[in-house]
């Protein structure tokens, strides 16, 4: 059987898919890819250069003149990913409430779609990679190994992201946190382009009762039981 070399992880907000897909990488010896993080990357762009994130001309100009890269981390800080906007590391940056806020609408954007799709699809070609996002396993590596959806309630992933921020001294409160991934999970759903949704073929994993550790194994045991 053909091993696994492409995998594809998808879902919604806080769902888990970064955690899974960074600890699945690094135990298959594979390139981890964030594609959340290079829209998130590109909405600090905008951000920065005040450009309001209702212009699309003007946000789709921006992302075809940056350069993002998503590169292996090179610092022990927690990182999963090294993200770099013009060769300047942004890795926490991108994490802000004000991209968390703008980013769905940034991300809507043919413009800044296909762009960003078109760097994904060069570096998921190489395989042996794990790449995580909304639209992976549907339009970016339609061809993907394995594909997996992972799920959650909306409540449990708001918890989860809660105490992650916390960890890192984000003091959003709860009910904020929440309000905000349900309006991201509304926009990134509804959208015309690349809305999220779960791959015909795609394998769908609820993590609401699941700790880390046991979504791991799942996946971890599909990988071996397909190569
Ligand atoms: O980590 P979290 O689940 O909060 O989100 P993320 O993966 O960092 O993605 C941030 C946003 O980027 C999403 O809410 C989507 O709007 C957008 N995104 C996308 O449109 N397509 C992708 N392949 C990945 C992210």
């Amino acid at each position: 059987m053909k091993p696994v070399s492409v995998i594809a992880i998808d879902g919604p907000a806080a769902s888990g898919k970064s955690t899974l897909g960074a600890d699945l990488a690094r135990r298959l010896g594979y390139l981890y890819v964030d594609t959340g993080a290079m829209y998130r990357a590109a909405t600090l762009a905008v951000l920065r250069r005040s450009i309001p994130v209702e212009d699309e001309r003007a946000v789709t100009a921006l992302v075809s003149e940056i350069e993002i890269d998503v590169r292996p981390p090179t610092k022990n800080d927690g990182r999963q990913n090294d993200i770099l906007v013009d060769g300047v590391d942004v890795t926490w940056e991108i994490r802000s409430s004000a991209v968390d806020r703008n980013v769905s609408q940034v991300s809507k954007y043919s413009g800044v779609r296909d762009f960003l799709t078109r760097r994904q699809r060069e570096i998921g070609m190489r395989g042996k990679v794990v790449m995580v996002g909304r639209d992976i396993g549907t339009v970016v590596l339609p061809d993907a190994d394995l594909k997996i959806y992972l799920d959650a309630s909306a409540e449990t992933r708001a918890r989860r992201r809660f105490l992650e921020n916390e960890e890192r001294g984000n003091t959003m409160g709860y009910e904020e946190i929440l309000q905000a991934v349900e309006r991201r999970d509304h926009i990134d759903t509804t959208r015309e382009l690349a809305p999220l949704r779960i791959a015909e073929d795609a394998i769908v994993i609820d993590s609401t009762q699941l700790n880390i550790t046991q979504v791991f194994d799942r996946v971890f045991t599909l990988v071996e039981d397909r190569g």
